[in-house]
């Protein structure tokens, strides 16, 4: 049993059980209040019922006093017709026997302490009292029988019924008990949702800090607990900030120093005589130029200077290929767009434009086309730019993101690129909390695919 359990609550759902943390604190408590209230009742209920009961029996016992007391003044031959004119009360039979009551269950000695207390209340002469009582049967069972034995001859047996117990009598109580259910179920929906808030917010942030390192700090108030974390949680955003600033301002500083020997070299390279020599040496310092140059921009791109903003993806995806149609009129036929007419998007729009333009660039220049298509699904803008190229070679469709890779056939074409392009574009989008993957088609050509939060 315990095994097919254990397996039931590892393979299957509760399906009560609920996914937040805000509803399964709530069921908890919402749980323990009904166990606890209905705890509280029934120690309530049965409070009652034992004092309802003391009640009866107080009665009960000066009842049977006051009968008694009456019988034995009547002489032994009219005992029996005085009983039946008697003015017994509800739920009380009396009859008289030679023998004590015969009832199989015991009473309870507080019950018997209580009726035989309140039997002496009712005075009676000395020479009169009751010989022996025999007091039988359970108040649980709502019968009591009380054995009297006269001095003179016999006993008189008294059977009183006790009326059903009604712990719910009160309509006060139950008014109560209600509001302060409700009272109490309601301070903890309320409770817990707002101890359970910065969790919340804490998960927002995170979220935000993965799009934006520059994403406003989380504020420090709230309890100690809370305040903490909050606390910890900007310093963490402030340590990796920093630690992308240096790296970038490290890149842009080479870049920088490098740039003055380059246009030096230029200079002196004029001086080479031979001329086949110093066209091959001024177009290796191009070449080198144009490489520290995308190293500047790269250092600009991640430097996170631009604000975020909502803007329009579609606009920005038919700008890019009205750029690249522009810069390459002969391939315009083959820029396409389809998708959605609008799509709103936070997020730095020119870092963003120049990663899509790379990639369009990079379709139109190695492919000769770029179909690009937007869908959205489950809160991401998914991005597909296909081109008709050769493709690219599976083992390197991870390569081609780290700098300055390029693919051999690519260099020889002379299509004049550096091969920063896609880190470029991937970092970018991975600062958005997005990604970029390179694949191929299945029908030749190669296949971009960008995705970003929506
Ligand atoms: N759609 C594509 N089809 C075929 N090869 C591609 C495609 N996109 C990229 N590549 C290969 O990946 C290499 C790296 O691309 P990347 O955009 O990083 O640099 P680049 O285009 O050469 O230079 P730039 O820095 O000017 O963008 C390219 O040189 C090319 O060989
Ligand atoms: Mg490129």
């Amino acid at each position: 049993m315990r095994r097919a359990g254990r397996w039931y609550t590892r393979n299957l759902r509760w399906p009560a059980w609920p996914h937040s943390l805000v509803n399964r604190t709530l069921m908890t408590l919402l749980v323990g209040l009904a166990v606890v209230q209905g705890a509280g009742l029934t120690i309530h209920a049965l409070d009652r019922i034992e004092l309802q009961r003391f009640a009866e029996l107080r009665d009960m016992g000066i009842r049977a006093m006051s009968i008694y007391r009456s019988a034995v003044a009547t002489p032994l031959g009219d005992r029996a017709s005085a009983l039946r004119e008697m003015e017994l009360g509800p739920n009380v039979s009396a009859v008289l026997a030679l023998a004590p009551p015969m009832v199989p269950e015991p009473t309870q000695p507080p019950y018997v302490g209580q009726i035989r207390v309140n039997m002496n209340l009712v005075p009676v002469r000395a020479m009169n009292r009751p010989r022996d009582i025999v007091i039988r049967g359970a108040p649980w069972s709502d019968m009591i029988c009380i054995g009297m034995q006269f001095p003179d001859q016999g006993w008189l047996i008294l059977r009183m019924n006790l009326p059903r117990p009604r712990p719910w009598h009160s309509p006060t109580f139950l008014i109560a008990f209600v509001l302060m259910t409700v009272a109490a179920a309601i301070l903890s929906i309320w409770a817990v949702r707002r101890l359970t808030k910065p969790v919340t917010l804490l998960a927002e942030a995170a979220e935000r800090l993965g799009r934006d390192v520059n994403a406003p700090p989380l504020p420090e108030n709230g309890p100690d607990e809370v305040m903490r974390a909050a606390v910890a949680f900007n310093t963490m955003a402030a340590r990796i900030r920093r630690f992308v600033q240096d790296r970038t301002f490290l890149l842009t500083a080479i870049g920088h120093d490098l740039r003055t020997p380059i246009t030096r070299l230029k200079l002196r390279a004029e001086f080479i005589e031979d001329d086949e020599q110093r066209q091959k040496f001024l177009s290796d310092l191009d070449e080198l130029d144009a490489m520290v140059s995308a190293t500047l921009v790269f250092g600009r791109d991640t430097a996170d200077t631009e604000p975020a903003v909502a803007f329009d993806m579609v606009a920005l995806l038919r700008t890019v290929l009205d750029d690249a149609a522009d810069a390459r009129p002969e391939a315009a036929d083959a820029l396409c767009f389809s998708g959605p007419a609008h799509l709103t998007v936070t997020g730095r729009i020119l870092a963003l434009k120049r990663s899509f333009a790379n990639l369009v660039g990079n379709a139109v220049k190695y492919g000769n086309a770029a179909r690009v298509t937007l869908t959205t699904e489950d809160g991401m803008a998914m991005v597909t730019i296909e081109d008709d190229g050769p493709g690219l070679p599976p083992d390197e469709l991870e390569r081609i993101f780290e700098p300055f890779y390029r693919v051999e056939d690519s260099r020889n074409r002379e299509t004049g690129g550096t091969g920063l392009g896609l880190p470029i574009a991937r970092n970018i989008l991975r600062a958005h909390g997005g990604d970029v993957v390179l694949g191929n088609r299945a029908g030749g050509g190669a296949r971009a695919v960008v995705t970003m939060p929506a």
